[in-house]
């Protein structure tokens, strides 16, 4: 691959733990980048720093240089902070970009992961749900997404302005779900949150496509984490309680780092159709 001397800015939010730690892994191991700036996202300063502290030492082991900052404290379902929190984010990624200017280590791709997200209450059918649970949901999953994309954008735009830049690519990822595009007894919001994120994504990629933008919403599979424990605690559907049960039982739950193996390589190889949704199954 042509990226070895490349240098990428990723933004990740839930970095600390799950499907977020696991990407940031694998862009190290597997984007054959040689240097990477990560603005890593997250509720506990703490728990992102065990990440971070990580990522140093296996950055070191591959050879990867590495540098990165931690936006602590961001807890995305509190939209009266949000615009606070995306001004640190903003700060955080332009500290990174005029680093790399400095040190003449120009950054050509800038990508968000939109990784952070939440089940909702699976106890409860769609007549059950309130129009509170609803509120709060979609704070957390859609409204704090689009905030995050928006705001990514103006700001990747305009540091990177394509007459200046052209070679400059810009990408947005939606961690997204079956879900999205297959309804599935108890998952109302879940199932909506991640239907309008593919969407707004989609809408992106047409309005900016001549800006050299990206979008990708990406369907990681049934992932062998806690996520996926908190899923067989609370499914109110008995059917698939024992669906989810057997393929935890049986060991078909997939491991994030393979999940998150393929995304990296989706972002990599550039090969995909700019706002579509892949899944981990997809050939
Ligand atoms: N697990 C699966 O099987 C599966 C399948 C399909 C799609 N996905 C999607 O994959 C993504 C990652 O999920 P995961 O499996 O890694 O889940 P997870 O283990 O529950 O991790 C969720 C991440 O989101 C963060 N988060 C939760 N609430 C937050 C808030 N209010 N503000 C900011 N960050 C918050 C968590 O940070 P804290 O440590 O602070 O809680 C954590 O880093 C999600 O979008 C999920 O919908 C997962």
């Amino acid at each position: 691959m042509g990226l070895r001397h490349h240098h990428h800015l990723l933004i990740i939010t839930g970095a600390n733990r799950g499907f977020g730690k696991s990407i940031a892994r694998s862009y190290i191991a597997h984007s054959n980048v040689a240097a990477i700036s990560f603005v890593l996202v997250g509720r506990n300063h703490d728990a992102l720093q065990g990440a971070l502290d990580e990522l140093t030492a296996q950055a070191t082991d591959s050879g990867v240089a590495l540098k990165s900052i931690i936006v602590g404290n961001v807890d995305l379902a509190k939209t009266d902070a949000l615009d606070g929190n995306l001004g640190r984010i903003s700060e955080a990624a332009a500290k990174l970009r005029s680093e790399a200017i400095q040190s003449d280590n120009a950054i050509q791709q800038s990508i968000l992961i939109n990784n952070a997200g939440s089940l909702g209450n699976l106890a409860k059918t769609a007549k059950e749900i309130t129009w509170q649970d609803t509120r709060n949901y979609l704070d957390f999953n859609v409204v704090s997404f689009v905030g995050l994309c928006s705001s990514f954008l103006k700001d990747t735009l305009a540091a990177f302005p394509k007459e200046l830049h052209p070679e400059h690519k810009t990408t947005i990822v939606n961690i997204s779900s079956l879900l999205a595009v297959q309804a599935f007894s108890n998952w109302s919001l879940y199932a909506v949150g991640k239907a309008a994120r593919n969407r707004f994504l989609g809408v992106i990629a047409l309005e900016e496509k001549a800006n050299n933008v990206k979008t990708l919403s990406y369907a990681p599979g049934p992932l062998d984490n806690e996520m996926q424990a908190d899923v067989r605690r609370t499914l109110g559907d008995d059917e698939q309680l024992q669906i989810y049960d057997n393929m935890h039982k049986q060991g078909n739950l997939v491991n994030m780092d393979d999940s998150s193996k393929k995304l990296v390589l989706l972002l990599t190889k550039d090969e995909y159709e700019s706002g579509s949704h892949i899944d981990f199954y997809d050939p």
